[in-house]
């Protein structure tokens, strides 16, 4: 296969002899910094990708740098608070280092109220830019070096995937390929739709020509990336759905494993969990955020499924896969959620038994409908349900962690722990495996048993290579 075309990124030279010249023809030096999910992970791939064509090297260490972008997330206030926070510590960085620019990006800028806090509250930023406009990158940097001017760019009108950037993939045996932009489902709590605007799908034959050079490469893991990736295929010309799309990556050959999240349970369709239990390289493990196990507050949040569909796929799905783990998130305090119909959501914990869970209090996000809605009950009081729902899930993650002492397992080995030396590696169904070993079967697949377990830490000692 050949190389995919790159396409050719305008104002990219020029951003480079500009930021060249800042320097006195030292290299550069970038610092990106990623909050939130993966799709922001993989959108700061491509920011670097860009980096690395303008002849950036990285640090993680601010005074070092002649570039500093913050990939923010704006899902939760908790988060955004966060980058307000290290923001504010970038002015006396800024201070000492006069030459320095600093931009940002990622899924905060897209809202008004955040660009226009940035305008007034922090001077010292001269980028902002949103999730749609990272290729605009070197353009916008260009204004900022040359007419010294801060740049706000939103990019709502653009393309949502812009094929043929560059990427620099922060791993060599774990990739993150996007599949789809954007979510169409306006939760009600949730401030994605607004902030990555309308869903967007690659074409398959893109996304498999990403896989096949990954597989080729020597990638261990691909990870398929959307918000609501099992409603993948829509609006493209030739009709294609998120299980034949899986399909066509699976039956390219190789030692890999391919994942896929998030999945919105109204889009988990049979056809999903048989292919799932039919494919050569897709573990048996799911992300199936349930988000509450009360019917009423399900119909409120606007997630177009009730307790009994969700009960109703899980049986489904272990049925076709009795060995399938689950992953969910879960939201406490939801606005008028009761004590009582906060006891469904531990109802369904405890009935679906799920491997391991995300768990968030609710966090009110301005100019999404939930925002508007009645919120009686008090943080302090909503984070002692949140203390009791955790209590439940340890105890089944504890049952869950002694079940599998003895197992043999494959795993993906991911790093070693510089203190212990112990290698760390991830199990098909997503679990930890905490075990001895060299430092060069980091990135490679190896079999080890489980001898104990520590909550949903497994240790474990190496059986075969
Ligand atoms: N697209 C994915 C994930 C979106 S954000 C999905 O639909 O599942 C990840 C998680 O953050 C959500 O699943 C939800 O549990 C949580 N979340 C989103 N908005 C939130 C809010 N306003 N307050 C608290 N948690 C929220
Ligand atoms: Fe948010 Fe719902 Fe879309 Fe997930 S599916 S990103 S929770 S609106
Ligand atoms: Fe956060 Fe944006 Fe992801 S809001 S969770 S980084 S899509």
């Amino acid at each position: 296969m050949s190389e995919p075309a790159l396409i050719q990124v305008p104002f990219l030279e020029e951003a480079a002899r500009l930021m060249a010249e800042r320097t006195s023809g030292r290299t550069p030096v970038a610092l990106v910094r990623t909050y939130g999910c993966q799709q922001n992970v993989a959108d700061g791939e491509l920011i670097k990708g860009l980096l690395d064509e303008m002849g950036f090297s990285f640090t993680e260490d601010p005074e070092q740098a002649d570039l500093i972008l913050l990939n923010t997330c704006a899902v939760r206030e908790h988060a955004e608070d966060r980058v307000f926070g290290n923001l504010g510590a970038l002015k006396n960085v800024k201070r000492r280092h006069p030459g320095l620019l600093i931009g940002v990006c990622g899924c905060m800028s897209e809202q008004a109220q955040v660009a226009e806090k940035i305008r007034k509250s922090f001077p010292f930023v001269d980028i902002v830019f949103g999730t749609r406009a990272i290729h605009h990158l070197p353009e916008m940097m260009v204004s900022a070096l040359n007419e010294s001017r801060r740049v706000f760019y939103s990019g709502q009108g653009d393309q949502a995937f812009v094929e043929g950037l560059p990427v620099h993939r922060d791993s060599s045996f774990r990739a993150w390929v996007p599949v789809m932009t954007g979510c169409d489902n306006f939760c009600s709590y949730c401030i994605v739709p607004y902030v990555r605007g309308r869903e967007k799908s690659r074409e398959p034959e893109d996304i498999l020509r990403d896989c096949r050079e990954l597989i080729q490469a020597g990638y261990k893991e691909i990870t398929l990336l959307g918000q609501s990736v099992n409603s993948y295929g829509k609006g493209l010309d030739r009709p294609i759905n998120f299980s034949e799309l899986l399909r066509r990556i699976d039956a390219l050959d190789g030692d890999y494993r391919l994942r896929f999240m998030t999945s919105h349970p109204k889009d988990a369709t049979e056809e999903l969990f048989s292919t799932m239990a039919n494919a050569r390289h897709i573990p048996h493990c799911i992300h199936l955020p349930f988000q509450s196990g009360n019917d009423r507050v399900l119909r409120e949040m606007n997630r177009r499924y009730d307790r009994q569909q969700y009960l109703n796929l899980i049986h489904l799905a272990r049925s076709l896969m009795p060995d399938i783990h689950f992953t969910s998130d879960v939201i406490v305090g939801f606005p008028g959620e009761t004590y009582a119909e906060f006891q469904d959501t531990l109802s369904l914990i405890r009935e679906v038994n799920f491997t391991n869970l995300f768990t968030f209090i609710y966090s009110p996000r301005e100019g999404t409908v939930a925002a508007k809605m009645e919120d009686p009950v008090s943080h302090a009081e909503k984070t002692r349900w949140f203390a009791e729902l955790l209590k439940v899930q340890e105890a089944i993650a504890a049952d869950r962690g002694q079940s599998m002492v003895g197992e043999t397992l494959r795993v993906l080995v991911e790093e070693q722990d510089p203190k212990t030396g112990l290698l760390s590696g991830r199990t098909a169904g997503g679990l930890v495996a905490l075990f001895p070993g060299e430092t060069q079967w980091v990135g490679q697949f190896t079999w080890v048993q489980v001898t104990e377990a520590r909550g949903l830490q497994l240790l474990a000692k190496q059986v075969r290579s």
